[in-house]
């Protein structure tokens, strides 16, 4: 069986949008995934097949109905089993652990949330994970959605040829990439980095390795704590094993 995303939106037409093009594109074409979409609009509420209705408690906007939301869960044909997911800025930060999670299933039912939100009971009722990809508010669950299954499609098997497959280790490893060059080595009186021109590998890992940690250090202090704390642990670990071994070797 193929990965399965099923979308419920309000805009089916996005869907696979720029996925149909490039890697998951081919991908998709070789039926590697399937993508399906569940029209929220088809599951409105009378002459208007509305979808949403005003706040409880008052307040600005109009909230996804709950009732609505459950019957285009029940009509999705999604597998049984795959993890459900809505796409808010209000959920936890996407990150690549999650994705690797949701590619190595089935694959994932989304629910793209439009105006306020969708009532909170529809997605305890159903068990829905909270989502978000960024801390910046979009228009709607769309295009996060289509972000999330991007990430989650370059990993099923035979989408990546190996060349491309590396960079998912770089980033498993906790930092951010090196900086990367090619050819001309000399442009527009920018030199390439002398070393990248040495052929001395060990010399360039090990550059590659402290470019690595510094623009981590300088971009994104929050990986660069958890990296630190990571590698002290592991350390610790190391020496504990280390400790462990002579005691039991006693
Ligand atoms: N919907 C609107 N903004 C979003 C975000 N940042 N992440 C996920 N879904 C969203």
């Amino acid at each position: 069986m193929n990965w399965q995303a099923t979308v419920i939106t309000l805009f089916p037409e996005m869907f696979p949008g720029p996925l149909g093009l490039s890697l998951a594109g081919r991908a998709l074409e070789k039926g590697l995934w399937a993508c399906r979409t569940e029209d929220l609009r088809q599951h409105g509420l009378g002459r208007h097949r509305a979808v949403d209705d005003t706040p409880f408690g008052g307040g600005a906007g109009m909230v996804i109905r709950p009732d609505v939301v459950d019957a285009a869960f029940a009509a999705s044909q999604a597998p049984a089993d795959v993890p459900r997911v809505y796409l808010t800025p209000r959920g936890r930060p996407l990150t690549q652990q999650n994705v690797r999670r949701y590619a190595a299933g089935a694959g994932v039912l989304l629910l793209c949330g439009r105006f306020e939100g969708v009532d909170e009971r529809v997605l305890q009722a159903h068990d829905v994970e909270q989502v978000s990809i960024g801390d910046y508010i979009l228009s709607g669950g769309e295009t996060a959605a289509l972000v999330l299954l991007d990430a989650c499609v370059r990993l099923l098997p035979g989408v990546m040829g190996c060349e491309e497959s590396g960079v998912e280790e770089s980033f498993s490893e906790g930092l951010l990439e090196y900086p990367h060059y090619t050819r001309p080595a000399e442009w527009e009186g920018r030199a390439v980095p002398e070393i990248l021109l040495s052929g001395n590998h060990a010399a360039i890992a090990a550059w590659r390795q402290k470019q690595a940690e510094k623009i981590t250090r300088e971009r994104r202090p929050d990986l660069w704590s958890a990296w630190l704390a990571r590698k002290e642990r592991n350390m610790a670990e190391a020496v504990g094993g280390a400790a462990q071994t002579d005691h039991f070797g006693v």
